[in-house]
């Protein structure tokens, strides 16, 4: 074994992390170390520099808890977590493509009629979502469960309100003709959490922070593959610039506005309201296709 220089450090180290039986895992730790070494060779930190760096992941683990995950957001920022999200979800063209869950989803949503409100007693425009679930062969799908969770028209998601029952989030179950009907209030944008480490790194560029207004969706049918996605407001201003990378083309869908009236669920508004018209196109799970086969 050679005694080390900087030049051949990096395949001392890869030489020493190929002892491992787990070929995943040896892959992982090659690449890492590839990587790793590459970053640290081409940016030269000083030792203070280091020492930022390790002060600035220290700080960001004791930040994370049950309630809070600076490193997800750290990799959310970074655009990692899309990316790792659009290697797992390569879909073919026409079905409805995926963005990350983030980190407001709360499981076990209240479970709300066709046409009922998700949003009672949320401040916020009144907003209409309404479309079909298909297959990707235009088959209609029902009883898939949409289960959606989204801020209020003030910006805030139910972790951060002080409330006792669910907020701004609910299961809904698609017809049998594939339809669905939704009622909620308009979201509008929010800013990431930036009272932590992450934010205090975004304070030090000229990156916007801000999320574009979405609504999140997690479909979820039998024999199909489950879509968790966000639905965006067509003009929002943060739209090009999502701190998160969420944003895709298909994705993007206007909200109309109507005046006071008749609602696509029948009742009658005394106030303006929103109309959103969305058609979400699942793909068939991998294995129902080979058993249909
Ligand atoms: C969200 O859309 O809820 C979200 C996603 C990633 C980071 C922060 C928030
Ligand atoms: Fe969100």
């Amino acid at each position: 074994m050679p005694y080390v220089t900087e030049d051949n450090l990096t395949d001392v180290a890869l030489e020493r992390w190929k002892d491992i039986p787990d070929p995943r895992l040896r892959q992982i730790m090659q690449s890492l170390i590839k990587h790793l070494h590459g970053f640290v060779r081409d940016i030269e930190p000083t030792q203070a520099e280091w020492a930022v760096a390790i002060d600035w992941l220290t700080r960001t683990g004791k930040l994370c808890s049950e309630k809070r995950q600076e490193f997800i957001l750290t990799s959310d920022v970074l655009g990692v977590s899309m990316l790792v999200d659009a290697i797992n979800h390569r879909r073919p063209s026409g079905a409805t493509p995926s963005t990350v869950e983030g980190p407001f989803h709360i499981p076990n949503a209240p479970s709300i009629s066709n046409g009922g409100n998700m949003a009672e007693g949320a401040p916020g425009i009144p907003c209409f979502v309404t479309g079909t679930v298909r297959g990707l062969g235009g088959e209609p799908v029902g009883g898939a469960m949409l289960d959606l969770w989204q801020t209020d028209g003030e910006g805030l998601y139910e972790d951060q309100r002080e409330v006792n029952g669910p907020w701004m989030r609910g299961l809904y179950r698609s017809q049998p003709d594939g339809s669905y009907a939704i009622r909620t209030v308009a979201p509008i944008a929010y800013t990431i959490p930036m009272d932590g480490t992450v934010g205090a790194l975004m304070e030090r560029t000229n990156i916007s922070h801000m999320r574009p207004a979405h609504i999140h969706f997690a479909i979820i049918a039998p024999g199909y593959d489950t879509c968790v996605t966000h639905l965006f407001q067509q003009g929002d201003e943060f739209i090009e610039t999502d701190v998160v990378y969420g944003v895709k083309a298909p994705l993007i869908v206007e909200f109309v506005k109507k005046p006071p009236g008749k609602a696509p669920t029948g009742e009658t508004l005394a106030t303006p309201f929103y109309e959103v018209r969305y058609d979400f196109v699942l793909q068939q799970k991998a294995e129902a296709l080979v058993a249909a086969e």
